[in-house]
Formats: C-alpha cells, sequence, structure tokens
C-alpha cells in the first residue's frame, strides 16, 4: 500500500478516540480506584486481579511515579504491586501520556486520558482512560462508593453510546469494591 494512503488511514483510525486538551497533572495525582474497565483489561493485565488500585506521583525529573496494586485471587488475597513511570512526550495533546511499567513485556504503552470528571479537593473525581486502538479501557474514580451515586450512570453513558466502547471485548465491565480489603497506605 501506498505510504502515504497507509498514513491517512492510520490517522482516521486514531481520530476516533480523542484526548483531553487540557490537563491539570497536579489535579490527577494521587489514588485511583478502578471502577469500570473492559474484558481486554481482564484478559490480560488484570486477570485474575480484584480491586486495582493506581497511585501516581510527581518524580523529580518531572514524571510521574506509578504504582499499581491488586488483591490477587479474589477482593481479600495476596497483594500485587507494579511500579514505573509515566510522561507525556507532547505537551500540545497533554493527555496522551507513555507508561513504562517495571517488567513488563513492553517499553511504553500509550496511555490516553480521553475524559476527566469535575474537580474536587483540588482532584479529578472521574477519569476515562484508554489507548488509541481501544481495546483498553479503565474508568477510574476517587471514591467508588460516591462515583457509584454521583457519576457512574453518566459515565457508563458516555462510554458506551458516544465513545462507543460496545464490542464484545471493549465494552464498560463494572469492578465492584465490596469486599476489598483496604491497601494499607503506606505501601
Ligand atoms: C521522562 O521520561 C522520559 C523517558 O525516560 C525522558 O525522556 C524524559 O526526559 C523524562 N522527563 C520529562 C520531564 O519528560
Ligand atoms: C493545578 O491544580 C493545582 C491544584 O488544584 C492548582 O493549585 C494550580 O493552580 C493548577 N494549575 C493551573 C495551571 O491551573
Amino acid at each position: 500500500m501506498n505510504k502515504l494512503i497507509l498514513v491517512v488511514l492510520l490517522g482516521l483510525a486514531s481520530a476516533q478516540l480523542q484526548s483531553v486538551q487540557t490537563l491539570n497533572v497536579t489535579q490527577y495525582l494521587g489514588n485511583w480506584y478502578e471502577v469500570a474497565s473492559s474484558p481486554w483489561v481482564h484478559l490480560t493485565f488484570e486477570k485474575d486481579a480484584f480491586c486495582n488500585r493506581a497511585t501516581y506521583g510527581l518524580q523529580q525529573d518531572g514524571n510521574l511515579s506509578v504504582l499499581n496494586m491488586e488483591r490477587y485471587g479474589s477482593p481479600s488475597g495476596e497483594i500485587k504491586q507494579i511500579t514505573g513511570y509515566a510522561y507525556i512526550p507532547n505537551p500540545e495533546l497533554p493527555g496522551q501520556l507513555k507508561v513504562h511499567l517495571e517488567g513488563a513485556p513492553f517499553e511504553y504503552a500509550d496511555y490516553w486520558i480521553v475524559q476527566l470528571g469535575p474537580v474536587k479537593n483540588e482532584q479529578y473525581q472521574w477519569a476515562i482512560v484508554s489507548e488509541p486502538s481501544k481495546f483498553f479501557m479503565w474508568v477510574l474514580a476517587r471514591d467508588p462508593v460516591e462515583y457509584n451515586l454521583l457519576y457512574a450512570t453518566q459515565v457508563q453513558n458516555t462510554v458506551t453510546n458516544t465513545l462507543q466502547f460496545d464490542g464484545r471485548f471493549n465494552s464498560y465491565v463494572v469492578r465492584p469494591w465490596t469486599g476489598c480489603v483496604p491497601y494499607n497506605n503506606t505501601q
């Protein structure tokens, strides 16, 4: 295929999903609880995982530190964790991050912040995260109980109907927090 046509086609494919146009990184830091995600996530990165939590911090070099924790096999299962870092390669596309996780079979993965909820206590309250192929999708929230009360209906509708995560493996699947044994925050 002609190289130019290929570039145009790739451009069209990635144009389907847009990332946020502004991001206040400070308001994105802290703990995030996974309240929904796509089956692609459950079949791969988070196989047999429960209670997935991500914690983002600021490193001295300006990149974000990443700490992902999960319980393995059940909501009270053994804690597993992975660390890494993330950065924004192009400041004009602040929602398109690259993530590196220690020991993962890839150097960098795309991490696109697609939509953000309102800011409360200087933190975004929810985030829809995906990547250009739209296989992997996560909805992160600051407080799973409050998310269910205030935002879940609207966010599920946005993910399913507006963003069209409506395939068998890239749909919105609720990730419950009931029964999750809390993480010790010093970890
Ligand atoms: C973040 O990490 C990348 C990749 O290692 C590096 O190129 C960059 O200089 C770091 N710092 C910032 C602020 O992007
Ligand atoms: C980003 O958010 C922090 C915390 O809410 C705030 O202090 C800061 O002014 C914000 N930065 C910008 C550029 O809006």
